[in-house]
């Protein structure tokens, strides 16, 4: 932790105006810093409240928390309630059915609305159809859909009937679907003929005929497609159906399956250590009470408010602030379908002026990928477009660099809207650490103080608390309703990943460095500290990569690691030794392409190293393990400071400096 540099101690500070203090939903930070007491004071009775007060209960709990099985804490347990409902039936019934659920921008730009009323409607009769199939209570469903008001309907049927939703990313290989797939052991796949993003059409039917033709998919029984383009696609009799038939005859209502609180409601798949990715359980309860109480806090959502996550639904962000918690605070949302370069990178402004969106919230990788588009063009220039509606602006999925936070603030939200700075994961189900809008005073770069009720600490190797200033491990000392529940069907790797003992067994262990500053205990999060990479606010796994490239006939050996990029955060750079001699010259750029395709096809193109470096060897220590810091610094083209005493083979130092 030592090369952790202290920040600056005198921070600057922006403070919110006063017309954002008077009307947001926390007064001041006497108000955050009350509502912390009282969750410090009685923490059972602080989340008990909270779940009364926001939640529709089925039946009521009577049991807050259960810390006898620790870590696997049980919360509401023995209360009974239906996300769908609370998102759903709720709003359609308290005066809510005729305002827009969701406004959707399909890629192209046309615009589709749907009501509150329409969307339980669609919702209904998507349950029904499931039902028809015989899904049900706990049943695992894989969706694999694009971003489409038919994705949101599919994970809240699967909520409805209490199945078990496992969305995949629409991006991941057929590889990648099927070890998921197999995995959560699911019946149906939900999909789509075609997914379209900046113009380009990508089949993503064929990629779930291609997963489950590679076999081992015993458990799937059907495969229902929605029609997105029309193109022709195989249709497997007995197998596989278009959604639109499957739901023609349903009826528009639908009783909902009341599930205990703890019931899973969905498995997330993310980038651990190993070359296995997770699948990370959250329950229904828990869950949806933190999607509620984020969006009121952090977002201080409104009932007048447009809100925008640019996020996909196949990340932990397209679930709770996409999927279920706007809908679940009866808010109107705009969902985009493309991407923010086409047709040119003014595409977010373009929308965010025509929908009069109030509160954006996307992710650092894309300001900084437009502020580079319009220092080309200036024509793409936020200031050109109206952004007058906008009042709050959030940042999510990776540290934000000042310089991306300023520009941020100055052009697009004009010097007046507040930045929250989100930092969560995709264990934690919502945020963590967070500015309060109107209430917390900001520092760009930091994602400031915990949320209340959430205990977050910095700590050293051995679990004890760090003074301010000096960087460590970032924990949560007291478990929250939406933590994790377990990885699916792994409960030991979930106990050992999250509550190791080496730290004693209590914390949380969330993964990222952190520092707190001095004067103010604001948080700054310092990156992984596990071999974990940030790519584009994605999470990818050093060994996920590496065992992809040592699959490949011609890799001996190859190891990955991070390297600092402007746009993306992170880097992937592999340095690999291959079976046959060092390649060179054109050579090597071809094998070099050749392999970076192999990554793409084998788990996704945003897997894809962006440099990839042969040498005759890897650089490792006389007992065998790879230096990975001396990687990093060769990456990053720092003068090498370490010992190189038990390095091999010195002389291949030279080789890894070439990338190609
Ligand atoms: C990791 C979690 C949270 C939804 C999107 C990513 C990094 C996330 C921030 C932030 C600094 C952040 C951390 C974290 N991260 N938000 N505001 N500041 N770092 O979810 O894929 O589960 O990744 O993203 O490293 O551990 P995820």
């Amino acid at each position: 932790m030592s090369d952790i540099a202290p920040l600056k101690q005198e921070p600057e500070l922006f403070n919110p105006s006063a017309q954002f203090v008077n009307n947001a939903n926390i007064a001041g930070m006497e108000g955050y810093r009350a509502i912390c007491a009282a969750a410090e004071e009685d923490f059972e009775g602080f989340w008990a409240r909270h779940a009364r007060d926001h939640i529709s209960w089925h039946k009521p709990f009577t049991r807050t928390l259960n810390e006898e099985q620790a870590p696997f804490y049980r919360w509401f347990e023995d209360g009974e309630l239906n996300v769908s409902y609370n998102c759903l039936d709720r709003n359609v019934a308290n005066g809510n059915a005729e305002k827009t659920a969701v406004i959707f921008e399909a890629d192209d730009g046309q615009v589709t609305q749907i009501t509150y009323a329409q969307l339980h409607a669609r919702v209904c009769q998507f349950a029904n159809g499931l039902r028809a199939l015989g899904i049900g209570k706990g049943d695992r469903v894989v969706i694999y859909m694009p971003m489409s008001i038919e994705g949101i309907a599919a994970m809240q049927a699967c909520a409805r009937i209490g199945a078990v939703h496992s969305v995949v990313f629409a991006g991941f290989s057929a590889k990648s679907l099927r070890e998921r797939i197999i995995d959560a052991g699911a019946v149906a796949v939900i999909t789509a003929d075609e997914q379209v993003r900046g113009g380009k059409h990508l089949p993503l039917k064929s990629i779930v005929d291609e997963a489950l033709d590679l076999g081992g998919c015993d458990t799937v029984n059907n495969v229902i497609v929605y029609k997105r383009t029309g193109a022709g696609i195989d249709l497997v009799p007995g197998r596989d159906l278009w959604l639109d038939t499957l739901l023609a005859e349903q009826p528009t209502t639908s009783e909902p399956e009341w599930v205990g609180a703890e019931h899973p409601l969905f498995i997330l798949y993310t980038s651990g250590s190993t070359g296995k990715p997770k699948g990370v359980q959250h329950a229904c309860g828990g869950y949806l009470l933190w999607a509620m109480l984020t969006m009121k806090w952090t977002f201080d959502i409104k009932p007048a408010d447009v809100f925008w996550c640019t996020a996909d639904i196949g990340w932990i962000t397209g679930h709770t602030y996409i999927a279920y918690g706007p809908l679940a605070a009866g808010a109107t949302q705009v969902v985009f379908e493309g991407v923010p370069t086409w047709p040119d990178a003014g595409r977010f402004w373009d929308m965010v002026s025509k929908h009069r969106t109030t509160i954006f919230y996307t992710a650092p990788t894309a300001i900084r990928a437009l502020i580079k588009a319009c220092d080309k063009d200036p024509h793409l220039h936020p200031k050109r477009y109206d952004l007058s509606s906008l009042r709050l602006l959030g940042s999510v999925g990776e540290p934000i660099n000042p310089e991306a936070w300023m520009w941020y603030y100055h052009n697009v939200g004009n010097g007046e809207c507040p930045i929250v700075d989100t930092f969560w994961q995709t264990e934690t189900g919502g945020h963590m650490i967070s500015p309060l809008p109107g209430v917390t005073p900001l520092v760009p770069g930091s994602c400031t103080l915990p949320l209340p009720g959430i205990m977050a600490a910095v700590v050293d190797e051995a679990g004890n608390e760090l003074p301010h200033g000096q960087g460590g491990i970032l924990v949560f000392k007291r478990p929250w309703p939406s933590m994790i529940r377990t990885v699916w069907g792994d409960p030991e790797r979930f106990k050992a990943s999250y509550f190791p003992q080496e730290l004693g067994g209590k914390l949380y262990l969330a993964g990222d460095g952190a520092v707190r500053n001095e004067k103010t205990g604001y948080f700054s999060i310092t990156g992984r500290i596990d071999d974990v990479l940030n790519v584009s606010g994605h999470r990818m796994g050093t060994m996920e990569i590496e065992s992809v490239l040592v699959a490949n006939p011609r890799v001996a050996e190859a190891a990955v690691v991070g390297k600092p990029d402007d746009t993306t955060g992170e880097a992937i750079c592999a340095y690999v030794m291959l079976k046959g001699p060092r390649p060179l010259g054109d050579e090597a750029q071809r094998i070099a392409r050749e392999l970076r395709d192999w990554v793409a096809r084998e788990i996704s193109p945003i897997a894809k190293p962006k440099e990839i470096r042969f040498a005759d060897n890897l650089p490792k220590t006389r007992s065998g393990k790879v230096m990975r810091r001396l990687l990093r610094a060769i990456a990053k083209g720092e003068p090498i400071t370490q010992d190189l005493s038990t390095l091999e083979d010195p002389a291949i130092l030279e080789q890894l400096r070439q990338a190609q």
